[in-house]
């Protein structure tokens, strides 16, 4: 693995979250940590269980990821460290939050969940900061049942990591940390292993995936999507769109509603972000507008169905049950809308 990304080490462990978790630990950090707020819960897991105070970052209103802009507006004396979403897959601004790190001597983590066949500027994600974090759960690119990878240049970081995955003990039955049991099993390596040679291909598919669904649904009012640095590659672990109901008719829920009353079943990856989850409220000032991207395009998040053996023809489909949706949002100038009645009037 460290081969093929082309970095140092590459440590096998249970999950992204216990990889998330002892990273932040071996780097030995205190105070605050800034995270987006447009994630999965398991980034701010891991700053939790480590003590540490997560602090939110805005997300910029393209691309979705952190924006590096409000990541600087949130670095105080008390920052300690960066840990930062590949969004998807679509690999954040590396170089910016690079910059910061230095700048302000701050640790950089990358977590990488989505992120496995990434690139940024024609490299592989796993390159980049202290260290990038994997997940080979199912629901990835690669997928080891379960499973993921740190990856570092850091010698010492390596080792501590491995060290960590075992309890602590590097061979010395006195262990140097207090690790836990996050190794992964030959079981799940074996699997991880014989999905590699399939990576390429899923990415290439899903990106032709996402091209249809943009292409079919651009033509659309009020819907927006995800932009992609032209010299990078996203792995689109998730496809999503951003629904703004003033201009298309409807809410995120109530196109939600609709696709599913025609069997089309969709997620709301990332919805509610973490600063409106009960164990982050606590660390947002609600007075405080500053996150005001992240509610706004959390609020509007809607995934559609992405796998790699999805037909063109689903594709289609999908996208045709959205057009009639909005046609008959249009239709009627009414805000609301249950499957229900969407059904009813379709059908008649
Ligand atoms: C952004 C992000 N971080 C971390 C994780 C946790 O990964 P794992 O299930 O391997 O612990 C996920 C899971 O999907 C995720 O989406």
């Amino acid at each position: 693995m460290a081969e093929r990304l082309g970095v140092k080490h590459c440590v096998a462990v249970s999950s992204c979250t216990s990889g998330l978790t002892m990273v932040l630990r071996a780097l030995g950090l205190a105070g605050e940590v800034i995270v987006p707020s447009f994630t999965f819960f398991a980034t701010g897991h891991a700053v939790r269980w480590n003590g540490l105070r997560p602090v939110f970052a805005d997300c910029d209103p393209d691309t979705w990821n952190v924006d590096p802009a409000d990541v600087e507006r949130k670095i105080t004396e008390r920052t300690s460290a960066l840990l930062v979403v590949h969004l998807y897959g679509n690999p954040c601004d590396v170089e910016a939050l690079t910059r910061l790190a230095t700048r302000y001597r701050l640790k950089l983590v990358f977590d990488g969940a989505h992120a496995f066949g990434s690139r940024y500027r024609g490299r592989p994600i796993g390159q980049f900061g202290d260290a990038e974090v994997f997940s080979l759960s199912p629901t990835k690119l690669l997928v080891a049942g379960e499973g993921g990878l740190v990856t570092t240049d850091d010698a010492t970081l390596a080792q501590a990591i491995r060290g960590m995955r075992n309890y602590g003990d590097t061979g010395a039955y006195d262990p140097d940390w207090l690790g836990m049991n996050a190794r992964m099993t030959e079981f799940n390596a074996a699997l991880g292993l014989a999905g590699l040679s399939m990576v390429e291909e899923k990415v290439r598919r899903r990106n032709q995936i996402a091209q249809m669904y943009t292409d079919l649904l651009s033509p659309l009012p009020g819907l927006r999507f995800q932009s992609v640095h032209p010299e990078d590659v996203n792995t689109y672990k998730d496809y999503s769109v951003h629904v703004t109901p003033e201009q298309f008719g409807l809410t995120r829920d109530e196109l939600a509603a609709g696709l599913l009353a025609e069997n089309i079943e969709t997620k709301k990856y990332f919805y509610p972000p973490l600063h409106m989850q009960k164990l982050y409220r606590a660390f947002h000032d609600p007075t405080r507008n500053d996150l005001a991207q992240t509610e706004h395009v959390t609020g509007g998040i809607l995934s559609l169905p992405i796998y790699e053996s999805l037909p063109d023809s689903t594709i289609e489909n999908v996208a045709d049950a959205i057009w009639h949706l909005a046609r008959y949002a249009a239709a009627r100038k009414e805000p609301s809308l249950s499957g229900r009645h969407y059904h009813a009037a379709v059908r008649s």
